[in-house]
């Protein structure tokens, strides 16, 4: 991996988006800031709205006042602007895409980007096999390896089931090499989800005890606090799994699962998450995959100020869509076998929090005789919090003073806001970077996304067949329904409640 960003032409499909304005703009001008993109770099914008260079650089301004860390001053984005340029069309019109071969053409002289493109597709998923298939027919894709260099950046979702994801990834194969290819996952670009393989084999202390020997169960929790925020089509084609699951909870799962790479290489990593999406314990019928899931959705608050996910705009006053769920996982490998991964995520729940908890076995035998302490030993945990407080903290038993033995239970805490100077970078920050770099390690590889597809389909069709009896079945602002709580009951276990400490 080179260390310095390369020379290239951001092109981005869906230059007027949610997306672009939200996350890749102000990404892009916190990286211009800290001097940290190309020396010799251009973004390409392209979208049906009929903008000039000057309007566009217009709407982007006025996308980094409303979502950049802080508004940008007029010297500052008066050099960013320089590097923003715009093309209008529609993407099934193949002169849209003469012109923007001609657009870059005319900024590789200007700019000095020696034609190396980086196409991003921040668009409608439904636009992405045109999109390619146009990229090929103007002969915008140079498929050699080495220089100049075409990398094809990909929003998620990838394909909706197993499928229709083997389905885009062949219609992507036509055109590009795998490894020209950035799935991305936004939370491989945060700090914190980086962290968990920092942690894991930067320590030595660590990993001795990272297996099924040690370790009782581990937690993923992704709760959301927001509910659909009016994105009400999307959610009720979407759902839960797909949303989250398939996606960043088990990528998150394998980074905390997976055995040691080889080396730091995109590749070498990727092999070994690979392995662990291939050892998720399949199912056998409708009955285990109830049996292992727990799907809830959001009705009105108790004070009924909040209304209930049928209640949206957009939404169907019948809707069987999960905003929430549960799963008990297995990893039938060495390190894992008989560890269950639970993973719960959901809208309008109590607490917005993102963490994982590691969570050690009891001690095998409690030396301080009376049952009022030995009851009150919890076992260890380290905790990892993603989002917010991000840091890592690890409960042990203490003796609480006295002239009794009495065990407490203490955490010792790290958290990077105390830690470390300056605001964390954005995530989308790092991933431009990295594919500016060529480096893959933080994207998803074709089979890992095909593995995960694999896993989560069958979840999807048997509640697909088995409709919700129960919903909505837990209120917005709750900790979600009781069926969750019973999935650990059932082992002797419980969640950690959330936004807790
Ligand atoms: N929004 C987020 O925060 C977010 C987060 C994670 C992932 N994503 C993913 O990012 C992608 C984009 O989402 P979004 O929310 O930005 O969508 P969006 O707001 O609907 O933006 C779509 C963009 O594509 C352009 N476009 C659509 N159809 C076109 C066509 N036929 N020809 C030319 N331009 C066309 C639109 O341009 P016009 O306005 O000119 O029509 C607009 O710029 C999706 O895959 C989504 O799942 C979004």
């Amino acid at each position: 991996m080179s260390s310095q960003p390369e020379p290239c032409v951001l092109l981005l499909f869906g230059a007027t988006g949610d997306l672009t304005r939200r996350k890749l703009l102000p990404a892009l001008f916190q990286l211009h800031l800290r001097g940290q993109l190309p020396q010799h770099f251009a973004v390409l914008g392209a979208s049906r709205q009929p903008l000039s260079n000057e309007q566009f650089r217009t709407l982007m301004r006025q996308a980094c006042i409303a979502f950049c860390p802080a508004p940008p001053d007029d010297a500052q984005w008066n050099a960013f602007a320089e590097y923003l340029y715009y093309e209008a069309g529609h993407f099934s019109d193949p002169t849209l895409f003469q012109r923007l071969n001609m657009a870059l053409r005319d900024i590789d002289h200007r700019h000095h980007t020696r034609g190396n493109r980086l196409f991003y597709l921040a668009t409608l998923p439904s636009s992405y096999p045109l999109l390619v298939k146009q990229l090929r027919d103007a002969e915008m894709v140079n498929r050699a390896i080495g220089h100049p260099f075409t990398r094809l950046m990909v929003e998620k979702p990838f394909g909706r089931d197993l499928a229709s994801a083997i389905a885009l990834n062949d219609e992507i194969a036509a055109v590009f090499r795998e490894d020209q290819v950035y799935r991305i996952d936004h939370y491989l670009g945060k700090e914190t989800v980086q962290n968990i393989l920092v942690l894991r084999f930067a320590n030595a202390i660590f990993e001795p005890l990272w297996n099924r020997i040690h370790i009782d169960h581990v937690q993923i929790t992704a709760a959301e606090s927001l509910g659909i925020e009016g994105r009400g089509a999307y959610y009720e084609e979407t759902g839960v799994l797909s949303d989250m699951v398939q996606n960043h909870l088990l990528q998150v799962l394998s980074l905390v699962a997976m055995e040691p790479p080889l080396s730091f290489d995109a590749d070498a990593i990727r092999d070994k998450k690979t392995e662990v999406f291939k050892s998720l314990r399949r199912f056998y019928g409708a009955e285990d995959v109830l049996a292992v899931t727990a799907r809830g959705q959001y009705g009105q608050s108790l004070d009924g100020h909040v209304p209930g996910y049928r209640n949206e705009p957009l939404v169907d006053p019948q809707s069987p869509v999960p905003t929430f769920v549960a799963l008990k996982v297995f990893i039938d490998n060495w390190r894992w076998q008989g560890v269950p991964f639970y993973i719960r995520t959901g809208k309008r729940l109590a607490q917005a929090t993102t963490e994982v908890i590691i969570a050690f076995r009891q001690i095998p035998f409690c030396l301080f005789g009376q049952d009022q302490v030995c009851s009150r030993i919890a076992p260890n945990q380290l905790i990892l919090r993603i989002q917010p407080h991000e840091g890592v903290s690890l409960a042990f038993g203490v003796k609480a003073p006295g002239a009794e033995t009495s065990v407490d239970s203490a955490h010792m805490r790290f958290t990077y806001g105390t830690h470390f100077d300056g605001a964390m970078p954005l995530p989308y920050e790092r991933l431009l970077t990295d594919s500016m770099r060529g480096y893959a390690a933080l994207f998803a590889r074709r089979d890992s996304v095909e593995e995960a597809w694999r896993f989560i389909t069958p979840i999807l069709e048997t509640w697909a067949s088995h409709p919700p009896a129960d919903f909505p079945n837990y209120a917005a602002g709750s900790e979600g329904p009781t069926s969750a709580f019973d999935l650990l009951a059932r082992g002797g276990r419980a969640w950690r409640p959330l936004g807790e400490g």
